[in-house]
């Protein structure tokens, strides 16, 4: 008989070692771990110390070895390129195999730091996979980021190799990759010995004959490395991700706990079993991709689908059908900024109606929260449980879900469910005392985190410390406010730094504002997050100018754009600026971020006790009526 959810989730908290050291006895381990949890320096814990494994080994060679070499690993679906590849494990495991061993040939050994800035095309996961193979830690940089971005990442963990592409597609255009690849490397400090360029048809690129090798070159004559064993706690990969200063941070996971607790997720959080078909929808950029693209649905032998193309345009809204219905999909899991893109194409779902659904069984939705009006209409569309459920880079999998494979609750709308086995969330006030049912606070998590959670940043232990673990002493701080309610169900309301999110992605303001201060002209700057119907949220810039500027304000306006879309590139959706005298700020200099946002939003406002200048918010919304914003106010 299976157990109900608050018995799965008791135990998860009450007895971790238990619950995650028969998990772990799923993969393949070299050696068996000394213990499954080290607690003896918090708040670093570590999962499954002494355990040797390789990651790769687990999600390809483990499935051939065990009869399943033939079955379908990895589809890819390209509508962009007109392309439709499928790979067997077999087939899998020889690519990572061979480009493993072309990697080994130019000197990557474990430990090393490979990044990867690649478009979504099978070669971004296959050098993902070859460096595990090797116990070489990637780092993937998504495309949508700029040079700049890109560069502060190479100079933060120093990579041997970087591998990358000529070229992506993005609406209909050329990407030229290779030209944002030279660039970061000609800003970063830090130079890497060598960069291996996929050429690409749709643009080949020109290689730096001291620096650059073609993927194929690379691997002329090259013989396949095996896995290397690697520590269950040495790092598989670091992820950056925004934090609240413009340095991004890069979490770090690690190989043993990672596995772990991703296999078990496929069974419990997503409920599919090996053979099955699993969509995640999104870049191997983002953590969605790191973890459902990449890593469970192989680590659970199931078949996965690197998709490069978008919800709609790509080349109409009914991509995603096509796709379900013509690879068998199980399971899809994306944004809900994809379902709104989609729903506002076609409201009537008639491309729905085109194609056969007989193994599609769930949607996933995640990376922001789920407007209950976007759920309500996938509902009744698709006819299958639209499940939204929250987590974050840090944490690598989800923190909230409606557990599809334990003992699934109602939908409750707005709610991201209750907590999934191994994380004790609470909602506390600034002292630690817990909020009853339904008021607003603090969401933190007990620690110890379960496996496959961040273990540090890259290089900053006490940045870790300090972000995450010194505010709550004994919680992990999610940096999320929301509420739970008398079910124990959450409800994930706001961020409480300056990160917002767009389309899914997560950006820091802090990061932006930084950019446009770089203008010779603007003096300060501010950037909040609006309401966007497609989007969740879009930035707004605020820019104040130094005295005596001459130059037109929509030259401004229009270079600041710019700066932001070369300096942080395109993901940013920064599209919108406004010129104001004086920003809003307390009497102790701080910028009042939320009234502006609620003014930009036509919310209604109460003017804040601690503001040195009410009128200013006069201004504000005068500005922003400009361009047709802060429409309705008390
Ligand atoms: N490489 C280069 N540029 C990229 C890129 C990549 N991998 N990904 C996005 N960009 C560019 C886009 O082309 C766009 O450029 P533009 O300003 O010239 O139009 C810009 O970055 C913003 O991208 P995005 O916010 O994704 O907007 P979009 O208009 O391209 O697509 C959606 C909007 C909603 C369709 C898309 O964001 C989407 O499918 N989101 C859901 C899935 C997802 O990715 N979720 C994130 C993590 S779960
Ligand atoms: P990222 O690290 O890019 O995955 O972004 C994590 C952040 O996205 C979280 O801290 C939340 O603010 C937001 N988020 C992710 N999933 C959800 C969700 N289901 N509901 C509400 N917000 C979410």
């Amino acid at each position: 008989m299976s157990l109900s959810y608050s018995a799965v989730h008791r135990q998860s908290v009450e007895n971790p070692e238990q619950f995650w050291g028969e998990i772990g006895e799923k993969l393949h381990w070299y050696s068996k771990w000394d213990k499954v949890l080290d607690d003896s320096n918090p708040p670093f814990y570590r999962w499954f110390p002494g355990g040797v494994t390789n990651t790769c080994y687990n999600a390809l060679d483990r499935h051939v070895d065990e009869g399943r070499g033939n079955d379908i690993a990895v589809i890819y679906d390209s509508p962009v390129t007109g392309t439709i590849e499928k790979y067997t494990f077999r087939e899998f495991r020889d690519k990572v195999a061979l480009f493993a061993g072309a990697l080994k040939a130019r000197g990557v050994r474990k430990g090393d730091r490979v990044i990867i800035y690649m478009p979504m095309i099978p070669q971004a996961v296959i050098a993902m996979l070859a460096c595990a193979r090797l116990g070489a830690i990637h780092s993937v940089v998504f495309g949508g980021f700029a040079s700049h971005e890109l560069a502060v990442r190479i100079d933060d963990c120093k990579p041997k190799v970087i591998v990358s592409a000529s070229c992506g597609i993005e609406h209909g255009k050329i990407i030229d990759y290779k030209r944002l690849l030279d660039f970061a490397v000609e800003l970063a400090h830090f130079k890497p010995e060598i960069c291996i360029i996929y050429q690409r048809e749709q643009m080949k690129a020109q290689l730096d004959e001291d620096r650059d090798m073609s993927w194929k070159q690379a691997q002329l004559g090259i013989a396949p490395a095996q896995c290397v064993p690697v520590e269950s706690t040495d790092p598989l990969y670091i992820l950056y991700t925004s934090g609240t200063t413009g340095q991004p941070k890069g979490i770090v996971r690690d190989n043993g706990g990672h596995m772990v607790a991703l296999k078990w997720t496929m069974e419990s959080v997503y409920n599919v079993k090996p053979g099955e078909v699993f969509w995640a929808a999104s870049d191997v950029g983002w953590v969605v991709g790191h973890s459902y693209i990449a890593y469970a649905p192989l680590l659970h032998g199931c078949t996965t689908v690197i998709f490069e193309g978008k919800p709609v345009g790509t080349p109409d809204p009914g991509t995603f059908w096509r796709i379900i219905s013509e690879h068998d999909v199980s399971v899809l899991f994306t944004a809900p900024t994809a379902f709104r893109a989609i729903k506002k194409e076609d409201p009537e779902g008639k491309y729905i109606a085109r194609y056969n659904f007989s193994k599609f069984r769930t949607l996933f939705l995640a990376g922001e929260r789920a407007d209950p009006d976007t759920v309500k209409w996938a509902e009744k569309q698709l006819q299958v449980p639209v499940i939204d459920h929250w987590w974050q880079t840090e944490t690598g999998w989800a923190i909230a879900a409606n557990c599809q494979g334990i003992e699934p609750g109602p939908v409750k709308y707005g709610s991201a469910s209750r907590a999934v086995p191994g994380y004790d969330v609470k909602v506390v006030n600034a002292e630690l005392e817990e909020l009853p049912a339904g008021q607003m606070g603090d969401i933190v998590v007990k620690l110890p985190l379960p496996p496959g959670t961040m273990m540090t940043i890259w290089k900053g232990d006490n940045r870790f410390k300090e972000n995450y673990m010194t505010n709550f002493p004994g919680y992990y701080q999610t940096s999320d406010a929301g509420y739970i309610d008398e079910d124990g169900y959450i409800y994930i309301m706001s961020r409480t730094d300056d990160i917002i999110n767009v389309a899914g992605h997560r950006l820091s303001t802090g990061a932006i504002e930084a950019e446009l201060c770089e203008h010779p002209d603007v003096a300060e700057s501010a950037v909040i997050g609006v309401a966007d119907d497609l989007k969740g949220e879009i930035p707004m810039g605020f820019l104040v100018l130094k005295n005596g500027v001459d130059t037109p304000p929509e030259m401004i306006i229009k270079h600041v754009i710019e700066y932001v879309r070369e300096n942080i590139g395109p993901v940013a959706s920064f599209k919108q600026a406004v010129i104001v005298n004086r920003l809003p700020k307390t009497r102790s200099g701080k910028i009042l971020r939320a009234t502006m946002r609620k003014i930009a939003n036509g919310e209604e406002y109460t003017v804040p006790p601690t503001i040195d200048d009410p009128a200013i918010l006069d201004e504000i919304s005068e500005a922003l009526q400009t361009i047709g914003y802060a429409k309705k106010r008390s």
